[in-house]
């Protein structure tokens, strides 16, 4: 069977750290107030010049380095993100040339949180289906561009930052395969005023700042959230206690919580980064992901549910043997 296997993660962030409260002496908020209700305590801020490309770059050259391959044995580059560099062309294509292939394919995916879980699953499908063969996979965001530093509800829940997968197509011909086993992705869009962006480059020439409904995104995000796990998990055949890792996006630390005491998943089987990141949006998973291998959470068999939900609505799920 023809399999996409994770053979390399990597990521990178901002040196920058922002904690709470540096926050709170510009904003009508506090430490104890940010702790209790998101389980955020800092997250990193880029510098003024630096762009997402640049993060993107650093993620996808670490994840090159642990999957031990060189650039060009890399054919498909798929990038996700909600600040890409310029409205176009696309920051893959930055990334593709600042990494210097010269072949291949290279495309961004717009699903803001949910981002990498669909270019997991584009990506997953075009080597399942043959006609690539090595695929970088990334998340890469400056969230902080869009945010209304004026509004405590939505300036403190955001992160910048970047995380990068290599797929590999592998024949797995064992009764457990590795690679990405179930992949579901859903959107819709009758929620877009929920959670969106007031304005933007492009069609309408305008600059706008992220708005959100916080209290009803997190009342959709864990139903959306628990449907598709429980979807994921049934179309891959496997059980909920199989599952050696959760890996989450993280947004709120009680969002993720409420999903997990749906499903039973015990939080020691959590990954939360949420803490130190805040919300990356498409950063977020493959953030977590590579610091978990990294600690030795994470290693190879294991058998790891990824899942994401944002603006669109967007939601979806990846269930993958390490
Ligand atoms: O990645 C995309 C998906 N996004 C999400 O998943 C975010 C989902 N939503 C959330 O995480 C939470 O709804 C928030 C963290 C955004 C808000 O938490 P909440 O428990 O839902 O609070 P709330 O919006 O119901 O607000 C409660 C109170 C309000 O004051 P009043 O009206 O009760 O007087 C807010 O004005 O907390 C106030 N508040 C704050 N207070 C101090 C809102 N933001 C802040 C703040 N500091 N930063």
């Amino acid at each position: 069977m023809r399999q996409s296997v994770v053979v390399g993660t990597g990521s990178a962030l901002p040196p920058r750290r922002v904690p709470n409260a540096e926050l709170a002496r510009t904003l009508d908020t506090s430490d104890e107030w940010i702790v209790e209700r998101t389980g955020i305590r800092a997250r990193r801020i880029a510098a003024p010049e630096a762009k997402t490309s640049d993060f993107a770059v650093a993620a996808a050259e670490s994840a090159l380095a642990a999957a031990g391959l060189r650039p060009e044995a890399i054919d498909l580059i798929i990038l996700a993100t909600a600040t890409p560099d310029q409205t176009f062309p696309a920051t893959a294509t930055a990334v593709q040339a600042r990494l210097g292939i010269t072949g291949g394919a290279a495309f961004d995916v717009a699903a803001v949180c949910s981002g990498f879980i669909y270019a997991l699953a584009v990506a997953d499908a075009l080597l399942k289906a043959g006609s690539h063969e090595r695929a970088l996979v990334i998340g890469a965001e400056l969230f902080s561009r869009l945010l209304d530093w004026d509004d405590r509800a939505t300036a403190v829940l955001f992160g910048d930052g970047a995380g990068a997968m290599v797929l590999e197509a592998r024949e797995e011909p064992g009764p457990d395969p590795r690679g990405i086993l179930a992949a579901r992705i859903h959107s819709d869009g009758r929620h877009a005023h929920l959670l969106h962006v007031d304005g933007g480059p492009g069609s309408t020439g305008t600059v706008g700042k992220l708005r959100m409904a916080g209290r009803e995104v997190f009342r959709h995000a864990v139903v959306n959230l628990a449907a598709v796990m429980d979807e994921t998990i049934a179309a891959a055949g496997v059980s909920r206690a199989a599952i050696d890792w959760v890996v989450p996006h993280q947004a709120n630390r009680r969002i993720i919580e409420a999903t997990a005491r749906k499903l039973d998943l015990p939080l020691s089987r959590v990954v939360l980064t949420v803490d130190e990141h805040a919300n990356t949006s498409a950063a977020s998973v493959p953030l977590a992901f590579d610091v978990a291998v990294r600690d030795g959470r994470i290693r190879p068999g294991h058998l790891c549910l990824l899942e994401a939900m944002g603006g669109g609505f967007t939601w979806g799920a990846v269930l993958l043997r390490a």
